[in-house]
């Protein structure tokens, strides 16, 4: 649950089409989402603009699409509380991102480490997009004017550089527009690791599937990724000290705790200088109890495309709406002529 008062506006976020959503998209992000929409207006976005940005995910575009649009309601995301939609079915985001790129000195954008990862070595040949995706985002969030934007805690520097272009353009054109909007980094996973290496975050594009657990897996994928998840010679920790140093056997513990909701000492208390046997067996009952149900309910709505397709369609409807709002008011603040 949010400690805080929320009141500062909505709360946007989104997850990109690019397959294999794993736990760590369900814990840093989606489902943290679930509490939120019973407290806040909630705008949950395909990001498939996002998703172009990198040449392999323009492949198999629809059916991620409707791979995520799946994820969410299976997690339970209620699409008559909140409006989920295809970010390229509101034309508002690519406008605004144009806009605000002319707000972004290129100086923050050399800064962000998403770009550095991903562009690797021949940055000379990343493309464009790739460059100002950080821009893009800020364009999404501001598009819905939102004040809360819920991710896992790789997001949180592309949330700040959505921030100061926020207020950027706000200064420059002497108004108050924009709220500035809050990273929401909830919940006790905000960064879930890779199954065979704790210091790799858990990622769609790892080419071994025994890194990541898919929220498509079945209770059998659970069962043997768990088993094979790594670990080391030592014995359960009986502190949460020197944890750090061991980052296969933490990131495991947070997932138990993030999973389980049980309190860490509990945890430590319970299996405390035995071997992972037993800890093992119990991280895979927690998370197969939960994670099982979600794979079975997305095979049942992915085997109805046309309730997806009816569902993002009506989302994209009431998304526009607010946005073609917010889109007249900037280019008024700009001074475009309107004709
Ligand atoms: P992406 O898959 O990059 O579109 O990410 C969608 C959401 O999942 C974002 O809020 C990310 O911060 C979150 N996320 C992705 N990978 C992880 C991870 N390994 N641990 C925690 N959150 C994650
Ligand atoms: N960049 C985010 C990610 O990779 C996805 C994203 C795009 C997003 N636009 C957003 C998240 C707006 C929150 C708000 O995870």
């Amino acid at each position: 649950m949010v400690e805080k008062k929320l009141d500062k506006g909505l709360v946007f976020s989104g997850v990109q089409p690019t397959g294999n959503l794993h736990l760590g998209n369900y814990l840093g992000a989606i489902k943290n989402w679930v509490n939120l929409q019973k407290e806040k207006p909630c705008i949950f976005c395909i990001v498939d603009l996002h998703a172009i940005t990198v040449a392999e995910n323009r492949f198999k575009l629809k059916e991620n699409t409707l791979e995520v649009a799946a994820a969410y309601i299976s997690s339970g995301i209620d699409p008559k509380k909140s409006k989920i939609f295809i970010q390229s079915n509101v034309s508002g985001h690519s406008e605004l991102a144009w806009i605000l790129s002319c707000h972004t000195p290129i100086g923050w954008l050399n800064r962000m480490t998403q770009f550095k990862d991903k562009a690797g070595k021949n940055k000379e040949k990343a493309p464009l997009g790739l460059y100002s995706y950080p821009v893009l985002m800020a364009a999404d969030i501001l598009l819905y004017k939102s004040g809360y934007v819920p991710v896992g805690e790789d997001q949180k520097q592309h949330l700040e550089l959505s921030r100061d272009i926020a207020q950027s353009f706000n200064r420059f054109h002497d108004v108050d527009f924009f709220p500035i909007p809050e990273p929401l980094i909830m919940g006790l996973a905000t960064r879930v690791m890779s199954l065979k290496d704790g210091t790799k975050k858990m990622s769609k594009s790892d080419p071994s599937d025994y890194s990541r657990i898919n929220m498509t897996d079945n209770t059998d994928d659970i069962r043997k990724k768990i088993q094979k998840a790594k670990t080391d010679s030592l014995p359960f920790p009986d502190n949460s000290e020197n944890l750090e140093s061991r980052p296969e056997i933490n990131n495991l513990f947070n997932i138990f705790c993030s999973m389980s909701e049980m309190n860490r000492d509990k945890i430590i208390k319970e299996y405390s200088g035995k071997d992972f046997k037993k800890f093992k067996e119990d991280l895979f009952e927690v998370i197969n109890s939960e994670i099982s149900k979600v794979s079975v309910e997305m095979q049942k709505l992915l085997s109805d495309k046309g309730y997806l397709e009816d569902l993002l369609k009506v989302g994209a409807e009431e998304a526009r709406e607010i946005a073609e709002n917010n889109i007249r008011e900037i280019k008024k603040i700009i001074n475009f002529y309107n004709l």
